[in-house]
C-alpha cells in the first residue's frame, strides 16, 4: 500500500472526487422538496397533533419534509413515510436513492419512531390497517388522477388533517383535485391544508 504522504496514495481519492457541478447539484438543488415557508406551516401543524395517532407521509424523496415533521412531533409519535423511489432530481437508481434516504433518516428512524416504508402508494393504501392518522401529508405524484386517489384514501379518515404540496399552476392536476374535494383553508407557498367539513360544523339553523 502507498505511503499516505505520497501523491500515489491520494490519487485514488482525487479520481473518485465528484465534479464541482455534481457537488453543487447535490447540495443546493431544491427540486421537489418543500421550502422553509412550507416547512414552517407543516411543522406548526405537527406540533398541534394528538401523539397517540400516527403521521403518514406519501413521498419521502430524501427525507427533508420527513425531518421537518420529526423535529416538530413528540419523540414517541409514529411517523410513517412511504416512497417507491420512482423519482429523484439527481437521477440516482432506486437502490441508491433508497439507501441514501435511509442514511439521511437514520437518527429519525432509530430514535424518533420514524418508519421508512418502501412501497407504491396504491399498495400502501390497500394494506394500511393502522390507527386513523392525525396528519396525512401528500407529496408524491402530482397528476390529477394520482392526487384524486390520494384524497379518496385520505378523506376516509374524518379526523385527519390533510396537507398537500404543490398546489400551484405548474401542477393543474393538484389544483383540480383539491378544489373538487372542497378546496383549502390554509396555504403557505404551495403547501395547503385541505378544508374539511368537520372544521366548519353546519349551524343548526341551516
Ligand atoms: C416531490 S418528491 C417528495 C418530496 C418530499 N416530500 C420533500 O419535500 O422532501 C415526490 C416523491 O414521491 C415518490 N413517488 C411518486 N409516485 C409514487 C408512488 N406511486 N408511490 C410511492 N412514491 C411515489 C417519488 O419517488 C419521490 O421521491
Amino acid at each position: 500500500m502507498a505511503d499516505p504522504g505520497t501523491p500515489k496514495y491520494w490519487a485514488k481519492w482525487i479520481v473518485r472526487r465528484p465534479s464541482l457541478a455534481a457537488v453543487k447539484e447535490a447540495l443546493t438543488i431544491p427540486s421537489g422538496q418543500i421550502s422553509l415557508e412550507e416547512g414552517r406551516l407543516l411543522g406548526s401543524l405537527t406540533q398541534t397533533l394528538e401523539p397517540s395517532r400516527p403521521i403518514v407521509e406519501i413521498g419521502t424523496l430524501f427525507g427533508w419534509s420527513t425531518n421537518v415533521m420529526a423535529l416538530a412531533k413528540p419523540a414517541e409519535m409514529e411517523l410513517i413515510t412511504v416512497d417507491a423511489y420512482y423519482w429523484n432530481p439527481l437521477g440516482l437508481s432506486k437502490r441508491d436513492h433508497f439507501a441514501i434516504t435511509s442514511r439521511i433518516l437514520e437518527e429519525a428512524i432509530q430514535k424518533y419512531n420514524v418508519k421508512q416504508v418502501r412501497q407504491d402508494k396504491a399498495e400502501f393504501y390497500r394494506s394500511y390497517s393502522g390507527p386513523e392518522p392525525a396528519l396525512i401529508f401528500l407529496d408524491a405524484d402530482h397528476s390529477y388522477e394520482g392526487t384524486r386517489d390520494d384524497l379518496e384514501w385520505a378523506t376516509k379518515y374524518e379526523n385527519a388533517i390533510i396537507c398537500l404540496h404543490d398546489y400551484r399552476k405548474e401542477w393543474p392536476g393538484v389544483i383540480q383535485a383539491v378544489d373538487e374535494f372542497g378546496g383549502f383553508d390554509r396555504i403557505a407557498g404551495s403547501l395547503c391544508v385541505l378544508r374539511r367539513r368537520q372544521y366548519y360544523p353546519r349551524s343548526p339553523r341551516c
